[in-house]
């Protein structure tokens, strides 16, 4: 930037207020107090003054969208470790950089996982409905049985920083621990856990599987029909990466057969309005509203990690975070 110019940031969504307060310290941002979900014409229309854009997961750069930003807009820094949402061969081929912000929202996203397995092994979602609707009648021993996960497998898929701190907090229900990753850990990260060179592998001894790997073309339906019957039967079934890496149909279909005994989902294909419909209808699943990274702590980490990459950024530095 030209000394004593400050640069202008397009911020998608309402951001915490501290966050906020570093903007606009230190930039001339363009904030959306109404948190209004810009739609791509108005993204486009809203960048004409902007040298970076700081988004969410909610905002889409396609080809096309990237393709129409003005050339001002140097650097998108997104406010989400995932950056599925941002075609980063296009951001490239435009001379756009793109960061992420990653290892800040590792624990808050394990710590829904642990509560989507335990949710979903423990029948939480249905037992809660029946307190609520008045109709918790009796207890019996056959009530409301689940499953215990306790000494259990718990296979990973994508074990980076999330899924080592969820195979992390799985330990502590001491369950062995077992992973797929495209390359295997060094010991210390990898600390004790079983390398599976394919997943089919894994799934064969995930009592509950946690799926942790980013949403690509690779992973896209990577659980799909053929693979869940790999799975041990009774397995449950936890995401809190990204809804594309699930065959849906497949998925309800084992769910309905009780192959898959219960899932807990933090993520869909459709988010959040056109989610598969069956999946409200069926008592087996526990579902969360794409909450991985809601705590106070870890939304303030995210938009100072944001920040931190476009300070680099426009400091001439390479910022920490670049993925394009
Ligand atoms: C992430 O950071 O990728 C979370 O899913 C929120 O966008």
């Amino acid at each position: 930037m030209p000394a004593g110019e400050r640069a202008v940031v397009l911020v998608t969504r309402k951001l915490p207020d501290a966050v906020e307060a570093r903007l606009e310290r230190d930039y001339e941002p363009i904030l959306n107090p109404s948190d209004k979900l810009y739609a791509s014409e108005e993204l486009i229309a809203l960048s004409g003054k902007a040298d970076a854009i700081l988004p969410c997961h909610t905002e889409h750069f396609s080809a096309d969208v990237i393709g129409r930003l003005p050339d001002k807009v140097k650097i998108i820094a997104n406010f989400s470790v995932g950056y599925d949402h941002v075609d980063v061969a296009a951001a490239k081929v435009k001379g756009i950089t793109v960061t992420n912000t990653p290892d800040v929202l590792s624990d808050a996203t394990a710590e829904i996982a642990m509560l989507l397995m335990l949710g979903a092994a423990r029948r939480a979602s249905e037992g809660e409905r029946l307190v609520r609707a008045q109709q918790w009648k009796d207890w019996s021993p056959a009530f409301m049985v689940g499953t215990q996960v306790t000494g259990k497998r718990f296979g990973v898929i994508g074990m980076g920083r999330v899924g080592r701190v969820a195979a992390k907090r799985a330990r502590g229900f001491d369950m062995e621990i077992h992973y797929f990753n495209r390359s295997r850990l060094d010991p210390e990260p990898e600390a004790g856990a079983t390398f599976h060179s394919t997943v089919d592998d894994l799934l064969k001894v995930s009592d509950v599987l946690s799926i942790h790997c980013p949403a690509t073309l690779e992973t896209k339906g990577l659980l799909n029909e053929q693979r869940i019957a790999n799975l041990p039967d009774g397995a449950i079934v936890v995401n809190t990466g990204r809804g594309g890496t699930i065959d849906d149909a497949a998925l309800i279909a084992a769910l309905k057969s009780g192959k898959v005994a219960a899932a807990g989902l933090d993520v869909f294909n459709g988010e959040p309005l056109d989610i598969h419909p069956e999946y409200r209808e069926l008592d087996n699943v526990f579902l969360l509203p794409h909450i991985g990274s809601a705590t106070k702590e870890t939304r303030d980490a995210m938009g100072f990690r944001a920040l931190d990459n476009l300070d680099a950024f426009f400091a001439g530095n390479e910022p920490r975070d670049r993925v394009a």
